[in-house]
């Protein structure tokens, strides 16, 4: 793509949603809702692309909705010229997914972004998350709403190792997502066009080597759950189409696009009860809230519950991406309108739940964590405060007893009384909060019972929830 200096700055705004939450929700008329099934004949995927600051998410990102077809070659030019203002030449393709002023000045994505694309089998949303350290609480509510990610990883000579590093990124981003229930990763080996790189098959195994045992360590099955290859997300090499083998001989395997294509997930049930956790609400002509399906499935006229309040309501309208529907199931990203309830009544992290089986909502429950790098001095232990992270809930909370510690290695409990413990360890323990949360238990609803304790903006531990007490208020 060349540059050229007549640019049409009129030519068409991002293709990636806007950042800015957008209040307006189309509003069709009855007769022209397409029925359900309609806009959903391919299965519906959320990726979410993860990994150390600068690895390439936001430009592969990028480069998945331009070689899908959706930005065209004008847009990609007047980017390339607003880069090129910027002193940030090679950024224009980030400009795709990160739509703010203060993200393309910095070179750095702050917000999630979200874009839509499809591929011969599956509609996909890829959730763009920030790499950088200070913005982990929203990679982790971008990874909470995702089936899949794409961790990317820069081959370049230096980048790779320091997001490898303790502290980088790339490892704290494959725990949290892990510990969020994304249960399949790609991972891509990003840059390979870097000079630095040259599409070196030693490079890609050395980086291969690394992050195998790392991420069968986090607790991924590498050979069913990971699959590994390597791209130019800036140039576009390996995306779409296959690497030519003038440019990497060794590669035999498939490009990102086929790869999106095969990923196999697990079927969630529609018939399940239905748990909608809302991630942002507002008002337009009545309640609208946002969020992912974790269970069961919502038709235009059902009644349900808006826990942890009780509240009765009814459902005036279903919206998937843009379009209305009348039927949604699981693994969509849903707004919904409601009736019954005010907008302020509403928080993120209150769940949309079936009226038959609501959510259970306690102030305490019993999980079993894994710490993984506490604070400098810092000893974990009954009365040991974070914040607590599960599905769209943050809340304080405090540790108000451990109740035992688990071998690592034979995964029992120990028998010795524990009273703290240290980095890497794995303990059962008791924890609560001030006011009500919708929780599950981990083995019942994987997606609404695993959760993170951070503390100074830093995730200490990732745990799942074990046991809810027996009344609790559902
Ligand atoms: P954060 O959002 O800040 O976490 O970064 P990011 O992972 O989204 O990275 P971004 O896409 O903003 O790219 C960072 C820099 O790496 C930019 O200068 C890109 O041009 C460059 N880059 C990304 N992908 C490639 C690639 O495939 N090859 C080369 N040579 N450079 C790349
Ligand atoms: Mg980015």
């Amino acid at each position: 793509m060349g540059m050229t200096d007549e640019v049409d700055t009129k030519s068409q705004p991002v293709q990636a949603e806007p950042k800015v939450k957008d209040k307006e929700v189309a509003d069709m008329d009855c007769a022209e809702v397409p029925d359900e099934m309609e806009s959903q004949k391919k299965r519906h995927l959320n990726v979410v692309f993860i990994g150390h600051v600068d690895a390439g998410k936001s430009t592969t990102g990028g480069q998945i909705l331009f070689l899908s077809g959706q930005v065209d070659d004008r847009t990609i030019q007047k980017y390339e010229k607003e880069a090129k203002d910027k002193s940030r030449e090679s950024w224009y393709m980030a400009y795709i997914m990160d739509t703010n002023e203060e993200e393309r000045v910095k070179g750095k994505t702050v917000e999630v972004g979200r874009a839509q694309f499809e591929t011969e089998t599956t509609r996909f949303t890829i959730l763009d998350a920030p790499g950088h350290k200070s913005y982990v609480p929203n990679m982790i509510s971008g990874a909470s709403q995702a089936d899949i990610g794409v961790l990317v990883i820069s081959a370049r000579k230096g980048e790779f190792e320091t997001g490898y590093e303790r502290g980088g990124q790339t490892r704290e981003h494959v725990q949290l997502a892990k510990t969020l229930g994304v249960s399949k990763l790609l991972v891509v080996v990003n840059k390979m066009d870097d000079h630095t790189v040259n599409w070196s098959k030693e490079r890609y195994d050395e980086i291969e080597s690394k992050m195998v045992p790392f991420l069968r360590s986090s607790g991924y099955n590498v050979k069913k759950d990971v699959q590994l290859l390597p791209i130019s997300g800036l140039v576009g090499t390996n995306m779409k189409t296959r690497v030519d083998k003038n440019i990497c001989p060794w590669w035999n395997g498939p490009c990102l696009f086929e790869a999106l294509d095969s990923v196999e997930i697990p079927v969630r049930d529609p018939k399940g009860p239905y748990r909608m956790p809302v991630i942002d609400k507002f008002k337009d002509m009545g309640t609208v809230v946002m969020g992912k399906v974790e269970s069961g499935s919502i038709c235009e006229g059902d009644s349900l519950l808006v826990m942890p309040n009780k509240a009765p309501v009814k459902v005036l309208a279903v919206y998937c991406d843009e379009d209305k529907v009348r039927r949604a199931g699981p693994g969509e990203n849903l707004r919904v309108r409601l009736s019954g309830i005010e907008e302020e009544d509403i928080s993120s992290g209150f769940v949309l739940s079936s009226v038959v089986k609501p959510i259970p909502a306690v102030t305490e429950f019993t999980a079993q964590l894994q710490i993984l790098e506490l604070l400098e001095n810092a000893i974990f232990t009954a009365g040991y405060k974070a914040v607590l992270h599960i599905h769209s809930v943050v809340e304080e909370c405090e540790i108000v007893e451990l109740l035992q510690q688990i071998d690592p290695k034979t995964k029992k409990p120990m028998k010795k009384k524990v009273l703290f413990v240290k980095n890497g360890a794995v303990v059962v323990c008791r924890i609560q909060v001030n006011s009500l949360i919708c929780i599950e238990k981990f083995s019942d609803f994987p997606q609404l019972g695993r959760f993170t304790l951070r503390t100074e903006g830093k995730t200490i531990a990732v745990g799942k929830v074990t046991d809810l007490p027996s009344r609790s208020s559902a």
